[in-house]
């Protein structure tokens, strides 16, 4: 029997549920492989914390969203002493291979232990879509539409009581949740990391829109976005384990301008974390589903050092290299979109 290791690093999505499910059922069709849950990302595997992943362990999980095998943001490359543990536990635990699912911190860690000798294979997750070498990951499908729905509801009570609402949605140094989401729930403005916040512009907008008789406006705005004068708006200076910054609060400083500015009145509606928690939605389902038979296949091919990418309709392995080597921000031309529709 190969034994083979699954984890699941970084901010949980929904989909990673359908992932190792399918991981696990696709090599039990194989036969030959034998499952072993790494817990809470690179953390277990330097614990050596484990959780059996036999068929009953994958068995009505699809649906649920979260990870039941739990998640960190563990960095075992920050020591080289913890380096050496993953390393030296990979073999204790007696592991043949190993399929990290992570976006591009668990992948970059994934693609340095694949170059210091170790049998790897990647998944791509994250609700930010912002994994290079990957056209979508599986996360983001749901937090869109989880977005779109909120914005739907906050169009109602702006629209009842004359007022801007300001929606600030995740995505961290990529437009992606803010650009699908705006352009699903009609957003009046949609601003992001791409493209540096011009208040005179925001307001300029909101103005001509209230003369054409308007009496509400939504603005999204992604928790990456800048003014033109000035900084990120972080929640805390701290920095993770792989030297991010968390975001959030532009959304405030944001409505706090356009209320000086336009007069009008503004509230602003941070989405948060529930934009990654609960059931995943069927595409999600369907790709994390697709990306786990595929990445059993790459191990049982001996393909290592990949990852699943979803490549127009196709999914094919690409090098995890390529996928952690740089950001994939919004396109110009989809933005250009949404752009058609502000004001
Ligand atoms: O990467 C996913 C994400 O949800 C980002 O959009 C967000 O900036 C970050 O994680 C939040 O991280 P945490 O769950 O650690 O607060």
């Amino acid at each position: 029997m190969k034994r083979i290791g699954v984890l699941t690093g970084g901010g949980d999505c929904p989909g990673l549920n359908p992932v190792i499910r399918a991981i696990v059922k696709r090599g039990l069709q194989i036969g030959g492989y034998e499952f072993v849950g790494i817990k809470n990302g690179w953390k277990g595997l330097l614990e050596k914390t484990t959780k059996s992943l036999n068929e009953r362990a994958v068995s009505g999980i699809i649906h649920k969203g979260g990870t039941i095998l739990g998640t960190s943001r563990t960095n075992p490359y920050n020591d080289p002493k913890d380096k050496k543990k993953a390393i030296a536990n990979f073999k204790k635990l007696k592991l043949y291979g190993l399929i990290a699912i992570g976006g591009e911190d668990t992948l970059g860690v994934a693609n340095k232990l694949n170059k210091d000798g170790l049998r790897i294979v990647g998944v791509p997750k994250t609700i930010d879509n912002d994994l290079y070498a990957t056209d979508f990951t599986f996360g983001f499908d749901t937090a869109i539409n989880i977005a779109t729905e909120c914005i739907d509801r906050l169009h109602t009570t702006a629209e009842s009581h004359n007022r801007i609402i300001v929606c600030e949605v995740m995505g961290r140094h990529a437009g992606w949740i803010a650009t699908y989401a705006g352009i699903a729930g009609g957003a009046d403005v949609v601003l992001i990391p791409e493209e540096k916040i011009d208040m005179e512009e925001v307001c300029k907008v909101i103005r001509k829109r209230h003369k054409k008789g308007k009496t509400f406006s939504i603005v999204v705005v992604s928790e990456g976005a800048q003014f033109k004068k000035g900084d990120m708006i972080l929640q805390e200076e701290k920095l993770d384990s792989f030297g991010h910054v968390r975001l959030g609060g532009i959304g405030n400083q944001l409505a706090e301008k356009i209320e000086e500015k336009t007069g009008y009145e503004t509230r602003v509606t941070v989405l948060g974390h529930i934009q990654r928690g609960g059931t995943p939605t069927a595409m999600d389902r369907v790709l994390g589903t697709r990306f786990g038979v595929m990445a059993m296949d790459l191990v049982d091919k001996k393909n290592f050092g990949k990852m699943v990418s979803l490549t127009g309709n196709k999914i094919i392995a690409v090098p995890i290299s390529k996928a952690v080597s740089k950001l994939k921000t919004v396109d110009k031309k989809l933005y250009d979109i949404a752009k058609v529709f502000f004001g």
